[in-house]
């Protein structure tokens, strides 16, 4: 096939750009988003900061136009994300009791989710909740520090109710080199909630890569995932330089991998990255194909 939607279709699966709504006004923007891409992720427009700027007063102006403009040109939709750290308004922050923090925590999933239920082939439920490092550990944040370890299970369990056909995935970067602490974390994590029965689908692995691409166990730790029997996605690929060799085997990883059911670019051309001067994309700022979009096609 000659475009990577419907080169990634011929193995059953996706390939994504994440989306911005301030940019569906731009024809290149649009043309290439229509012509390569048949899954989207709105870049920012689904986060808490986007849609529920003071408690119980959600907007979702922007994040319906990617919703619908993706229905309408049949690419399927990721939802990103209910319960992150970052992008969070302030006064989420603010909570410190428990109580009050569950009940606006499942009050903000369970309306995102049920806005678009049935319209969302995958969610990220919980966003960034590892820390860095060699702990293994969650991160502290609002969520942690108020509700425990539990908040991530909670989140989960509110979110299989809330749109009961919606795969659920935990997302997060830095988990793609398999003997990392942070890597181990969530994969513990993931092996206890497939145990006990705690509702989880997927796994997203970010991808935002250094020049050198993915490390060299990346396809291990994809496979390792996804023996414990959940789906696995790259969701927000992006590398610096964006290298040719770097950019197929990051594809390859996944495409040797059947329960890797897509790939999501964090982007389309340079320009639109969020890594402002790294050129990691798969289109020139003019929106020409760059060679790494040439080895990504070939390697699907
Ligand atoms: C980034 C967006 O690309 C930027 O526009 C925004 O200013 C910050 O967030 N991990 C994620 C994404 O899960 O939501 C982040 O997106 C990049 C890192």
């Amino acid at each position: 096939a000659s475009t990577l939607g419907a080169q990634a279709a011929q193995s059953g699966r996706y390939f994504g750009t994440a989306a911005a709504a301030g940019k569906l006004g731009d024809g290149t923007y649009t043309g290439i988003l229509d012509r390569e891409f048949n899954a989207v992720t709105p870049e920012n427009e689904m986060k808490w900061d986007a849609t529920e700027r003071s408690r119980g007063s959600f907007s979702f102006g922007p994040a319906d136009q990617i919703v619908n403009r993706a229905q309408a040109h049949g690419q399927r939709m990721r939802g990103h994300t209910l319960v992150w750290h970052s992008q969070l308004p302030g006064w989420v922050g603010g909570i410190g009791d428990a109580a009050t923090l569950r009940s606006v925590m499942n009050n903000h999933i369970t309306t995102l989710m049920s806005r678009y239920r049935g319209r969302i082939y995958a969610w990220d439920v919980v966003n960034e909740a590892f820390a860095d490092g060699g702990s293994g550990q969650h991160r502290s944040s609002v969520f942690q520090n108020a509700l425990g370890n539990g908040f991530i299970e909670e989140a989960f369990r509110t979110a299989r109710s809330a749109d009961p056909s919606a795969k659920l995935c935990y997302n997060d970067y830095s988990i793609e080199n398999w003997s990392d602490a942070k890597t181990q974390g969530v994969y513990r994590m993931v092996r206890d909630f497939k145990a006990r029965g705690v509702p989880i689908d997927c796994v997203g692995f970010q991808a935002h890569f250094g020049a050198g691409g993915p490390p060299s166990s990346f396809q291990t730790t994809l496979s390792n995932f996804a023996a414990l029997g959940v789906d696995v996605q790259i969701t927000e690929l992006d590398i610096a330089q964006a290298s040719p060799s770097a950019y197929a085997s990051s594809v390859r990883a996944c495409m040797n991998v059947a329960r890797c059911t897509g790939i999501t670019v964090w982007g389309i051309r340079d320009s639109d990255s969020w890594r402002v001067g790294q050129n990691p994309l798969l289109f020139d700022n003019n929106g020409g194909k760059k060679a790494a979009y040439q080895s990504v096609l070939s390697a699907l």
